[in-house]
């Protein structure tokens, strides 16, 4: 990779604190803005690190397609890498994702195969189901199969925990990461965790995921789930690359709680961050709120907030699905 290549972009990505919206004094709040990342979110760093590596173990030949199923964000990673390496790319996605980020894939040079998001975990239309078929129907292609694959958590144990780590001198004692396929929470956990494993790890878990549901009882439910407005969080099954033995608690958020806060970060702390941010800061923003002792508490704002101007960020749309300004 030459030096000027925009993969160099990717990770060491900056550190933040909030400055306005907490009111705990002996307590600081830190984000990191993984939309620092070239594609806009966390999911360079995953894309990244398992591409080379089926690059290496040859997975993955010149020419080769590369399928995925992805909420946008993986996707437009995946896109940019094929866009940059001389690969296809398919994207396979539930039509709740927003059209901007649609539309920034099929910029990227991917073609985008888009599934009902009521179709059932079992369902050949499930997106996840879709893009295993279409990977078996093409010879020689490549799936990354973010939610089972364990190079996801790797490149978070090799990226993003030792970023923190060293941002925050060592000094960071909570961290708090909402999850999908939990490579962002189990890779960075891990490594902070090894480095002093005194550093509590939180999760926040939008209602209607069977994550939360799971953590505190070892088995869900599927009747339980139900579908919700927050964009890459939670989830309708376990991901591999989900490792719950490193989380010591979880907390459930509203999409209106998502929302509002992350409403809050970009009008009061200047971060345009997407609805996942707004759920960590709300998430951390509780914890503080249960905390007596002064703590330095890291979480992450996974991707960028212009991928939602019309969604939450449009009071019209807020309205329109029943949520308070
Ligand atoms: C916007 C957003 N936030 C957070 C996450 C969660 O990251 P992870 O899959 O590492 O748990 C994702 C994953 O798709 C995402 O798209």
């Amino acid at each position: 990779m030459n030096n000027f290549s925009i993969l160099n972009s990717i990770g060491n990505t900056p550190l933040v604190k909030l400055q306005k919206i907490n009111p705990y004094k002996n307590i600081e709040i830190f984000v990191k803005l993984e939309f620092f990342n070239p594609s806009g979110s966390v999911k360079d760093r995953i894309v990244k690190h398992i591409i080379e590596d089926a690059e290496q173990k040859g997975l993955l030949k010149p020419g080769g397609t590369i399928v995925e199923n992805t909420s946008g964000n993986t996707g437009a990673a995946v896109a940019m890498m094929a866009a940059i390496k001389g690969y296809k790319a398919i994207l396979t996605m539930p039509d709740k994702v927003s059209i901007e980020k649609q539309n920034a894939l099929k910029a990227l040079g991917a073609e985008i195969v888009v599934t009902p998001t009521s179709a059932a975990p079992d369902s050949p239309e499930h997106y996840v189901n879709t893009a295993k078929r279409i990977a078996s129907e093409i010879p020689g292609s490549f799936r990354i199969d973010q939610y089972d694959n364990l190079k996801n958590t790797e490149a978070h144990y090799l990226t993003t925990g030792p970023e923190i780590w060293q941002q925050t001198n060592g000094e960071v004692t909570h961290y708090v990461a909402s999850g999908s396929t939990g490579g962002t929470i189990s890779g960075t956990g891990k490594y902070l965790k090894e480095q002093n494993p005194k550093i509590k790890v939180y999760m926040p878990d939008p209602v209607g995921s069977i994550y939360y549901e799971y953590f505190k009882t070892g088995e869900f439910d599927i009747k339980n789930s139900s579908t919700y407005h927050v964009e890459g969080v939670g989830e309708d099954h376990i991901a591999k690359a989900m490792n719950f033995s490193i989380v010591d608690e979880m907390f459930q958020f509203t999409d209106q709680e998502a929302f509002t806060t992350a409403r809050l970060l970009a009008s009061q702390e200047g971060i345009l961050g997407g609805g996942t941010g707004g759920a960590n800061v709300w998430a951390a923003l509780k914890l503080a709120s249960q905390l007596n002792e002064s703590a330095k508490i890291v979480t992450i704002i996974p991707d960028n907030g212009a991928k939602y101007l019309s969604k939450f960020y449009n009071p019209e749309w807020m309205k329109e699905n029943g949520f308070t300004l």
